[in-house]
């Protein structure tokens, strides 16, 4: 654990103050409704999230247990209780005459759109549990999905609740040998993918992939890859393993009784980075996950029948999962679903798309906003004003500090000045929102996250978690357990202890890996980044242990290698490697060419999203005489600054020089 450094805010200080009709009619109404549900929080941990968990999920065997702290930090939340999560997610909807209604409206890479009625999903997840089911998939069984947005993707989440399969998804960005890694990690019985996937106009390889990410070995649980139908693109086919999703689906029934599973029972696992080379499979409940996804769409988004709701992440991040597979549709809510990127056809594509489906609550991360920022402002004619965005009434932002000056560009140009921004800070392992304003509630100040939810016990701690009085920096934790909260790290129960319930704090507190700051006047939080050794780059998180060992794996040219991140306009954060070759300190066209080799490496080992921005390279790293690599000077060099650390314990000065060129 890294102890963090104080930090100043880097919020501003202006109050928006919610709209007073939205205070008057949204789910959580005004400041007082607020302080109500945190002091029933307070009062009674227990019976608040009991009460919770039966208003918003349907049980089929209610619970009688809350919250079971016996084996802590492995907590287990409405243990005796059991349900199904695509049954919340559809039957119940269509049961109370939503069947008809719009659950997803899909628009693809190339503008086609099709809608899809509670009914038809219903049908849909059905046929594919059932397929799964006759393929052998069974209650706890692993199933990897690697696919773009799709309604397909959605589809195959859902039927896996639905069978009590458990879904581990992978990013359609991750590498071959990044989804062998995880398919090997869970022991994945099956693979659902598609042929290939659209984007920006393009198409590129998905089934390819898989074939060679299960050439490379360790993979033999993997008895059958199912394979969805996008772009028709000639793909390897190898009977018997690999068969087409269409064709097997088509000779399913339209009913598959669900598996009513406990309430613990594994809904999903999603592998996320973390400061040590391998990353770690998140694991989440049915229940718990369940009912923080629906209840944070319900007060975070205020999302109503008539809502039309969007969130722009994809399925691959967690971001995807508990706000497009599961909480807007356990809520019978209308949402988009969008194949595509923001700049194809043009950076006006978000925009015209808000327009045309008539969008009244958007979801999307920082980075984009700022990249759409300087396409606006380079063509005018993508510029939010030349859309109709009058049906938005929400905006919100997840994934990383939103800094104030495109904060209060989305306010202005896409919120209209009508728009509270919803900044919600939360994590793969807390399943939902942690902090974050509600649209009714809270007076907003750009670049901070506010207020916790309520019934989420977060907190500013020093090392010996005492907590930091307003306006001092700190560690963010987690004082009490809630029902979203990861329940271990797939195969390293070990692991999840030391992450995130360490010792210095008795195992007691949920240690978030952020560091934190609260206003000294208001108690707002401000995320002031990670205390780890993990990245934000585009609101991904990426370990820099993970890129340092991918870099050093290339054996044959890397001696040593360094990852820092550095602040950067766009992406938020911008990936930095420090190289040491087993060869001569290359120079001019030659570091080009080698610099171009890495990053080609890098995409392979992980995936695109890995490459460094910036590749230096020295003789050597700079290091203490006992041979610590001196990362904080490392993080200087990165961002040109000017050297402030005392490098008299640096072995070799000299290299700072050499380290100064980027390639
Ligand atoms: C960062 C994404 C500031 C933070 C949901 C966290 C944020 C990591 C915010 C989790 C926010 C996320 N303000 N920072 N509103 N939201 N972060 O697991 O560093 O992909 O620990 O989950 O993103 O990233 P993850």
């Amino acid at each position: 654990m890294t102890t963090a450094t104080p930090a100043t805010t880097s919020a501003s200080t202006a109050l928006y103050a919610p709209d007073e009709a939205l205070v008057r009619s949204a789910h959580v109404s005004g400041r007082e409704a607020y302080d109500r549900l945190v002091a029933e929080a307070d009062a009674d941990h227990e019976a608040y999230w009991a009460r919770l968990a039966r208003e918003y999920l349907d049980w089929k065997q209610p619970f009688t247990q809350v919250l079971d702290s016996s084996q802590a930090p492995f907590f287990r939340w409405f243990g005796d209780g059991t349900l199904n999560a695509s049954y919340n997610c559809l039957d119940r909807n269509i049961e109370r005459g939503l069947g008809k209604k719009t659950a997803l409206i899909f628009e693809a890479d190339d503008g086609q759109v099709t809608h899809v009625s509670y009914s038809d999903l219903l049908e849909r997840v059905c046929r594919t549990a059932n397929a799964l089911k006759s393929l052998g998939v069974k209650k706890g069984d692993r199933v990897v999905i690697y696919i773009a947005m799709s309604i397909d993707g959605v589809v195959a989440m859902q039927a896996c609740a639905r069978i009590g399969a458990i879904h581990s998804v992978v990013f359609g960005g991750f590498s071959a040998q990044a989804l062998r890694d995880r398919i090997a990690d869970t022991g994945a019985v099956l693979v659902i993918t598609a042929d290939q996937q659209a984007r920006g106009g393009k198409h590129l390889p998905l089934k390819a992939i898989v074939d060679e990410a299960l050439m490379l070995g360790g993979c033999d649980s993997v008895r059958n890859v199912l394979v969805a139908r996008r772009t028709g693109g000639a793909v390897p086919f190898q009977a018997p393993r690999d068969l087409w999703l269409a064709d097997i689906v088509a000779a399913q029934s339209v009913s598959c009784e669900p598996e009513w599973v406990e309430a613990e029972h594994p809904l999903f696992l999603l592998y996320t980075s973390g400061s040590t080379g391998k990353p770690k499979g998140v694991q989440h409940s049915t229940g718990g996950y369940l009912l923080h996804a629906a209840l944070t769409c319900h007060w975070t988004f205020d999302l109503r029948p008539e809502d039309v709701f969007w969130c722009t992440a994809d399925i691959g991040w967690v971001t995807g999962h508990s706000y497009i597979t599961y909480g807007p549709l356990a809520l019978g809510a209308t949402q988009v679903v969008f194949e595509g990127v923001p700049t194809y056809p043009d950076a006006g594509r978000f925009w015209k798309m808000i327009q045309d489906h008539h969008v009244t609550v958007f979801y999307t991360a920082p980075t984009a906003i700022r990249s759409l920022i300087k396409a606006a402002e380079s063509n005018p004619a993508v510029h939010p004003s030349r859309y109709d965005l009058s049906s938005l009434r929400i905006l919100g932002s997840v994934g990383e500090p939103i800094n104030p000056a495109a904060w209060e560009w989305y306010h202005e140009h896409v919120g209209g000045r009508r728009c509270p921004i919803v900044d919600t800070f939360w994590q793969t392992e807390t399943g939902g929102h942690m902090i974050t304003p509600l649209p009714g509630v809270t007076p907003l100040v750009p670049g901070s996250c506010t207020l916790p939810f309520p019934g989420i016990a977060a907190a500013v701690v020093d090392e010996t978690g005492q907590e930091m009085p307003w306006g001092e920096g700190g560690m963010l934790v987690v004082k009490r357990p809630w029902p979203s909260m990861i329940r271990t790290i797939w195969n390293d129960p070990d692991r999840f202890k030391k992450s995130y319930f360490p010792d210095e704090f008795q195992g007691r507190y949920y240690l978030a890996g952020d560091g934190a700051i609260r206003d000294a006047k208001t108690g707002y939080f401000t995320i002031t980044g990670r205390i780890d050794d993990v990245l934000n780059v585009s609101g991904h998180r990426m370990g820099t242990m993970e890129i340092e060992s991918a870099l050093v794996g290339k054996t044959d040219l890397v001696a040593e290698a360094a990852v820092v991140g550095r602040p950067d306009d766009t992406t938020g954060e911008a990936i930095c490697a420090f190289v040491v070759l087993k060869r001569n300190r290359p120079q001019g066209e030659d570091a080009k060419k080698i610099a171009a080799e890495l990053r080609d490496w890098v995409a392979k080992e992980i995936g695109p999203i890995a490459k460094p921005k910036d590749i230096r390279f020295g003789d050597n790293l700079p290091k203490t005489r006992s041979g610590k690599i001196m990362r904080r000077l490392l993080r200087s060099v990165a961002a040109g600054e000017a050297i402030k650390q005392d490098i008299s314990t640096l072995e070799n000065p000299a290299i700072l020089e050499q380290l100064g060129q980027t390639y």
